[in-house]
């Protein structure tokens, strides 16, 4: 190979990564399109005659490899946040106020204020300069890896430029730009396929393609905001020198935002693009403030999942008006009997709107909704839409009022709605079909029988199937029958009946737990099975002396109901000797009286908590009475696992012990007022 191909090769592409940063982030071309694709050209030729000059980070390389068959996962090793909500003036003037005294500072605060782009967050690790992986946001904690595709996104670096940290994580939203957005629902109408809602839609629909080439064709773009993990660099002091130093790595940032000082900086600029909300080049639903001092960041901190400095400003909803097919009733998959308006299709806030929820009767009484009426219908953003008002006016004389129905329109039982309650529910249970699926996804989860391998498909195609009724069924299941579904392979049907096998030998928490009982959840569960020891005694107490079941630490009148209700069904005890029967066992705890809550109880740490320190989280719990032990043995009550959570957890799995996650321990704290 010739030395002169690769010089050539180089200069080239270093005058095409000049042109992609003059052109993408400082928006400054210096040569028109027809130049650059000849430099384009040329490279491509090149490389061609000379395949080993190919690297990954070369511009011709940005749609590489095949198709895959799905995303692999990310973990974010620092959490993707998301952001708290102002709808008004006041609610932005009382967060600059909280920020201004829990820095204790007099004067105004100065913000970095952005649009809010309606896309979707994504986050991309550069390692010496190379970008290496992208994923997107997911819950939060785990979010789908979209290497390949952000790869084709042209205006974004497949390698940092200047002087760049070894390792750096940024983040940022990709979005369909309007224009882009409109040309390529009029190329696909014209082709005759489908169109995009809106282009928040659009780019998550094109960033999420399996095939990276169809992504590559789709005019995707990225604005970065804010960093994830990063090393081997100092941190400026400001918002806006962070996103100048991103600017000069080659990141694109957004060339709409700006400094303001204090809640009155906030609201001008909030209003000044409220005005060119209409001529911006891109979508937005709302701006964002931030604390332009990292310090004062890092001071105020996170509380559960949305940063203390930062806020979410967004713009009015959207309201149409239109008219009442028909009222509704649907059965939830815990039973819950939900009305739901069915309208005249509107288009309101960016989509067509031909449902919405009513919530509950109470709902519909309150708003006093009826078949017939018009109605106003919001939109905001990617807010699920509301009925907001009926037009009385607009009534037709004699149209009835909405009624409750008595019967399940699925199965038939009867429906009860109790006194206080908002909702109404089916008394179905196993036996109705809308609900069974999800009775027995529960059974099953990880916190409950933990039967690994039965997912909500498998369960559905059970249910479907009708091989499975209860969850009783489950452990009747054979290997033939389970053949006898489809994508269901010996291997797996084997390793299936394992698991079942398995998770016969459980904990009484964790049984109580998966029946499903309303109201009962983990930490209800582990504290009626330390009071009662054994199941029997606790049947027996919900049964004919509901006093001792309120004696339990966290349980009062309403759990006891529930319990009662449950237990005083034949169905329900029908269910436990057939498990039993089945050979579920579970050991007999020593009952305790406790003092405190969860005295006796023993508890263990593991992974980064988001909300809480570890060290706030133990003494939460102390607090309560349990004790807080550094390793996990048969004798403890349960594992509290955060994020990357080490071998504590496969300890716990292989002990049986309960494990909760960071939701399930606010919970359990906040059951005892904490
Ligand atoms: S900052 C901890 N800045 O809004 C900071 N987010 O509601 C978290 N978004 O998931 C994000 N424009 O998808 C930030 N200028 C901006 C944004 C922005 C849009 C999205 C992002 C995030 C969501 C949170």
């Amino acid at each position: 190979m010739s030395q002169g191909a690769r010089e050539r090769v180089g200069a080239l592409r270093a005058e095409i990564a000049r042109h992609d940063y003059r052109y993408y982030v400082l928006d400054d071309p210096e040569i028109p399109d027809a130049e650059y694709d000849k430099l384009m050209l040329e490279l491509q030729r090149l490389e061609a005659a000379h395949p080993d000059l190919i690297t990954a980070d070369s511009p011709t390389q940005r749609v590489a490899g095949a198709p895959s068959g799905a995303f692999g996962e990310v973990v974010h090793q620092v959490p993707m946040l998301s952001l708290d909500n102002a709808f008004t003036d006041e609610e932005v003037a009382a967060f600059d106020r909280r920020a201004l005294e829990r820095l204790g500072e007099a004067g105004p605060l100065e913000y970095w204020a952005e649009p809010k782009l309606d896309g979707l967050a994504v986050s991309a690790i550069f390692r010496e300069g190379v970008l290496e992986r992208a994923a997107t946001r997911g819950d939060g904690f785990k979010g789908e890896d979209v290497t390949a595709n952000v790869r084709t996104i042209r205006s974004f670096p497949l390698r940092l430029r200047g002087k760049f940290p070894p390792l750096l994580e940024v983040r940022g939203e990709v979005f369909m730009p309007l224009a882009g957005f409109e040309r390529f629902n009029r190329e696909a109408e014209a082709r005759g396929e489908k169109v995009f809602v809106n282009p928040r839609n659009a780019a998550a629909g094109s960033l999420r393609q399996l095939d990276p080439r169809i992504s590559a064709t789709r005019p995707l773009k990225m604005y970065c905001y804010g960093l994830g993990r990063t090393s081997g660099w100092s941190l400026p002091e400001r918002q806006s020198e962070l996103l100048e130093a991103l600017k000069d790595w080659g990141l694109p940032v957004c060339p709409h935002s700006a400094r303001v000082r204090g809640a009155e900086g906030c609201l001008q600029y909030f209003h000044e693009m409220g005005e060119r909300r209409a001529r911006l080049p891109y979508q937005i639903d709302g701006v964002v403030y931030k604390l332009e001092r990292l310090a004062y960041q890092e001071r105020l901190g996170f509380v559960a999942r949305a940063p203390r400095w930062a806020l979410a400003h967004k713009f009015p909803a959207e309201e149409a008006m239109t008219r009442v097919r028909a009222i509704e009733w649907q059965v939830g998959r815990t039973g819950a009997v939900t009305p739901v308006a069915r309208l005249e299709p509107v288009f309101v806030g960016g989509v067509t709107v031909s449902n919405v929820t009513l919530h509950n009767f109470d709902e519909v009484r309150r708003k006093d909704v009826r078949v017939g009426d018009t109605v106003v219908v919001r939109r905001a953003g990617d807010v699920i839409p509301e009925l907001v008002r009926v037009i009385q006016e607009r009534r037709e004389a004699h149209a009835p009022a909405v009624q409750l129905p008595k019967r399940c329109p699925v199965c038939h039982s009867e429906v009860i709605k109790r006194e206080g309650e908002a909702v109404a529910r089916c008394t179905g249970g196993f036996s109705c079909p809308a609900q069974r699926q999800e009775a027995i996804r529960h059974f099953a989860s990880r916190l409950a029988m933990d039967i690994e391998g039965l997912g909500e498909k498998l369960i559905a195609q059970l249910v479907e199937a009708e091989l499975v009724r209860s969850p009783a069924d489950l452990y009747r299941l054979t290997a033939e029958q389970l053949q006898g579904l489809e994508r269901m392979g010996e291997k797996s049907g084997a390793n299936l009946l394992a698991a079942l096998e398995r998770s016969k030998h459980t904990t009484l928490p964790r049984l109580l737990y998966a029946l499903g009982i309303r109201e009962v959840g983990e930490a209800t569960a582990l504290s009626l099975a330390r009071h009662f020891g054994e199941l029997d005694a606790l049947i027996e107490a919900a049964r004919a002396h509901p006093e001792q079941v309120e004696q339990v630490p966290d349980v009062g009148p309403v759990v006891a109901a529930e319990l009662h209700a449950f237990f005083a069904a034949p169905a329900h005890r029908e269910l436990i000797e057939r498990l039993r029967e089945a050979g579920v066992r579970w050991e007999r705890l020593e009952p305790r009286a406790s003092a405190l809550p969860l005295a006796g109880q023993t508890f263990v740490l593991t992974g980064t908590l988001s909300a809480l320190t570890r060290p706030e989280a133990q003494a939460a719990l102390t607090a309560l009475g349990a004790k807080v032990a550094g390793s996990v043995s048969k004798k403890t009550t349960c594992v509290i696992a955060g994020d990357a959570p080490g071998s504590k957890l496969d300890k716990a799995h292989a002990l049986g012990v309960p494990v909760l996650d960071e939701a399930g321990l606010r919970r359990l704290l906040a059951a005892h007022g904490r």
